[in-house]
């Protein structure tokens, strides 16, 4: 696991870009994982203005997301699909139809969402870590071997997001859809991102614990092509 310590989140956004960036120029048709939320939204910005002014093309390229809430439609203003396109697809060329983002709520829905990726691999994943040491919505606990699955999302995690739902915990959906430990853990590369003070005790124990459900993300030490870029504030306590 490589430990990239920066100054604040415009230098997390900006190095994340480098890596990104690095995939994406040396395969035409690389195949992103993609993940929602705070911390990856820079990179975006990065990605986007790059695409914009240097034409870096994402035409032949496919991407998958790692999850989506239950229980809201697609066009909800606060699914993971909407995010998608507002934070990143809307200023890139990604075809339409190369964009995955998971949906449903069966054992079926979760094998189609496996199958879709099975014949290819994820070139690089971009993680954010939740303030308990979730990646994707795979709470403490999740075995490492789960594949896309639905979960219930924890008390934490949803009041973190209740922000995001009028600040209202009782808005916030009680499912996700989300990729497993075992599906993440298949991509080539890693990226994960994250800053701020709220995620110094999980990047810790990611990076120092001990590889336990406790701290799902402590599962990257096993993998063997893992950025970590964090700022001072989340870096605080390695
Ligand atoms: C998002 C996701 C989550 C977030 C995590 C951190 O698709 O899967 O695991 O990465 O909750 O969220 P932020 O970046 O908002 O702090």
């Amino acid at each position: 696991m490589k430990v990239i310590k920066v100054k604040n989140y415009d230098e997390v956004s900006a190095e994340a870009f480098k890596v990104m960036k690095e995939v994406v120029t040396s395969k035409k048709d690389a195949v992103l994982g993609l993940a929602t939320g705070s911390s990856p939204i820079g990179l975006y910005e990065n990605m986007i203005k790059d695409h914009k002014e240097n034409g870096t093309s994402y035409a032949q390229c496919q991407s998958f997301n790692l999850d989506e809430y239950v229980g809201i439609d697609r066009n909800h203003e606060q699914s993971y699909w909407t995010f998608m396109h507002e934070n990143l697809f809307h200023g890139i060329d990604l075809p339409e139809d190369k964009i995955h983002v998971p949906y449903g709520n069966t054992k079926e829905d979760c094998q189609a969402y496996e199958k879709a990726m099975e014949n290819v691999q994820v070139d690089i994943q971009v993680l954010g870590i939740g303030g308990n040491g979730h990646i994707g919505f795979n709470e403490p606990g999740t075995p490492f071997t789960e594949e896309t699955h639905i979960v219930d999302l924890t008390e934490k995690t949803r009041s973190d997001n209740a922000r995001f739902f009028e600040n209202d915990i009782n808005k916030v959906p009680t499912q996700a859809i989300t990729m497993g430990i075992a599906t993440i853990m298949k991509a080539k590369k890693i990226l994960l991102v994250a800053s701020g003070a709220n995620k110094a005790d999980a990047v810790a124990a990611m990076v120092n614990g001990p590889v336990d459900p406790n701290c799902p993300a402590s599962v990257l030490q096993n993998h063997n092509d893992v950025v970590v870029i964090v700022d001072e504030a989340a870096a605080a306590k390695l």
